[in-house]
């Protein structure tokens, strides 16, 4: 295979192609603004491949042999800025009034199970920060109120009978692969609190690994927010900095898909960047010391 050097040139028209392509796929939407971002990605792929026409990789990605080229373009075009304790007014606001105000309903109902879903996971920081703050949650409402069953020794990080699983998601192999290691560097644990280091890490080298108990609790899996087949009876779903690249009427079918996949009552925070605002009426809107979250309007019988 020849080695491709000078970039391809590729008209207005085929760009048009491939954003049109990209955006059935996984529903980001490539504006005037980040065009170059696409066709920068695309030069990068049309050189992995050595190919040197727009034509050859567009039938490339659109052939039956196609998926796996056209998976590695979609995790080429992902932004997978993320860390941990993002947004801290928002964490605070899922901590100390979500999270309490779901276990208090739960019990009432002798129901012993919490549900989360990180949707637009990238490299774990996101699913981990809800595991360690759930786990810290849960313990200090379980001091203030005790439950007749017995506590195991040694005491689990989730105390019994409550259950809880965090499913993390994402469109990009590479990052839900670096989200398993759970491995971090000095860098990626700068925003956490030497608390919770020494609570949930260990410290392997120069890297922070996830201690077993706080990783068991987060299930990874490959989902496409394009697609109607996900995560269903959610609790809570954080789906944050994710919709910003998505155009408005694929955020307002996304937000659609979310209302179905929550539990009633249940929450959707979202990046700080964006909202529901102009795009649905069917979450209300908390807002509390500068933290922001969604909750499910149920529908009066
Ligand atoms: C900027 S990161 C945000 C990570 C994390 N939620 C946070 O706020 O720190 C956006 C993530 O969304 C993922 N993503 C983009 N489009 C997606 C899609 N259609 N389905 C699933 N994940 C997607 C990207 O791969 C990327 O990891």
């Amino acid at each position: 295979m020849a080695t491709i050097t000078v970039p391809v040139v590729i008209s207005d028209a085929e760009l048009k192609l491939l954003q049109t392509l990209v955006y059935q796929e996984c529903g980001m939407h490539f504006d005037e603004r980040r065009i170059h971002f696409l066709q920068d990605r695309l030069q990068r792929r049309l050189k992995a491949c050595s190919l040197d026409s727009f034509y050859s990789y567009y039938r490339l990605l659109t052939s039956r042999d196609g998926k796996i080229e056209l998976s590695s373009l979609l995790e080429n075009l992902t932004v997978n800025e993320t860390s941990f304790f993002r947004n801290r007014p928002q964490l605070d606001l899922f901590q100390k009034v979500i999270l309490e105000e779901i276990l208090h309903r739960k019990q009432s109902r002798r129901d012993w199970t919490l549900r989360c879903w990180s949707a637009g996971c990238s490299t774990g920081q996101e699913p981990y920060t809800m595991a360690m703050q759930i786990s810290d949650a849960l313990a200090y409402y379980y001091l203030r109120n005790p439950l007749p069953f017995e506590m195991p020794t040694p005491k689990p990080l989730i105390p019994p009978p409550w259950k809880v699983e965090i499913l993390a998601s994402d469109i990009s192999y590479s990052a839900l692969r670096t989200a398993q290691e759970a491995s971090y560097s000095d860098l990626q644990m700068e925003p956490v609190d030497y608390g919770f280091r020494l609570r949930y890490f260990d410290k392997l080298g120069d890297r922070y690994v996830l201690k077993k108990s706080v990783k068991e609790l987060v299930h990874f899996d490959f989902h496409n927010l394009k697609t109607e087949f996900l995560p269903q009876r959610n609790d809570v779903i954080f789906c944050r900095n994710v919709m910003i690249y998505f155009d408005e009427a694929e955020q307002k079918r996304l937000i659609d898909k979310f209302y179905r996949c929550l539990n009633t009552e249940g929450y959707l925070f979202v990046g700080h960047a964006e909202s529901l605002f102009g795009l649905t009426d069917k979450f209300r809107m908390i807002h509390q010391n500068n933290g922001t979250a969604y909750q499910r309007i149920e529908a009066t019988v």
